[in-house]
């Protein structure tokens, strides 16, 4: 169903105004039979805890989108501040074959690749999706944790990466 008044917003003035929003930045990764894939992503959002769900937004135009699907597994790897770089790296300045080379991944229990120094990873199984527009929002349930990092992370907003300090004891 399509509302009247939501057509009159341009989509550009829908995405300036988006950016004004400062998000988390993941690494969404994948194995299986589709193949290992992975791209850069901030639109990752909790759904439940009961049981622990969260949400992801893929578009489907996206190189890697027919991996997650054939797959059914990904693993929400969120960025600390040094690692800048590999969110460029996975939202196109390398191309797909080549964003896993030169590091180590781990894995938990879907086999979905985990980046070691993560500030935190989400292994999930994908138990739904919906095709919203240009983008699938993916249903995913988590199925194991990484540590958590004590660890600066990374935020995008204003169309930039910025450091989120990580709180200290003696800040309060
Ligand atoms: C900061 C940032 C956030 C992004 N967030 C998303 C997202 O939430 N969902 C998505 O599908 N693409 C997102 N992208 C775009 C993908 O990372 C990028 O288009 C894709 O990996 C490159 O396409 P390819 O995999 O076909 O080379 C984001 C890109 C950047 C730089």
């Amino acid at each position: 169903m399509t509302s009247p008044d939501l057509e009159a917003v341009p989509a550009s003035a829908y995405r300036e105004a988006m950016a004004q929003l400062a998000s988390a930045v993941h690494l969404v990764t994948t194995d299986g039979p589709g193949g290992r894939a992975g791209l850069t992503a901030t639109s990752v959002c909790s759904v439940s805890d009961g049981p622990p769900t969260l949400l992801v937004c893929l578009n489907r135009g996206s190189s890697a989108y027919p991996a997650f699907l054939r797959n059914g597994v990904l693993c929400i790897n969120t960025l600390t501040a040094a690692q800048e770089d590999l969110a460029a790296d996975f939202a196109g300045r390398v191309p797909r074959a080549e964003r896993f080379e030169g590091r180590e991944w781990g894995k938990l229990q879907t086999g979905a690749p985990v980046l070691p120094d993560a500030l935190v990873a989400f292994d999930c199984r994908i138990v739904d999706h919906h095709t919203v527009g240009t983008h699938d929002v993916l249903i995913c349930e988590v199925a194991a944790l990484a540590e958590i990092r004590d660890t600066d992370g990374l935020l995008y907003a204003g169309r930039h990466y910025r450091v989120l300090p990580r709180r200290t004891a003696s800040a309060g």
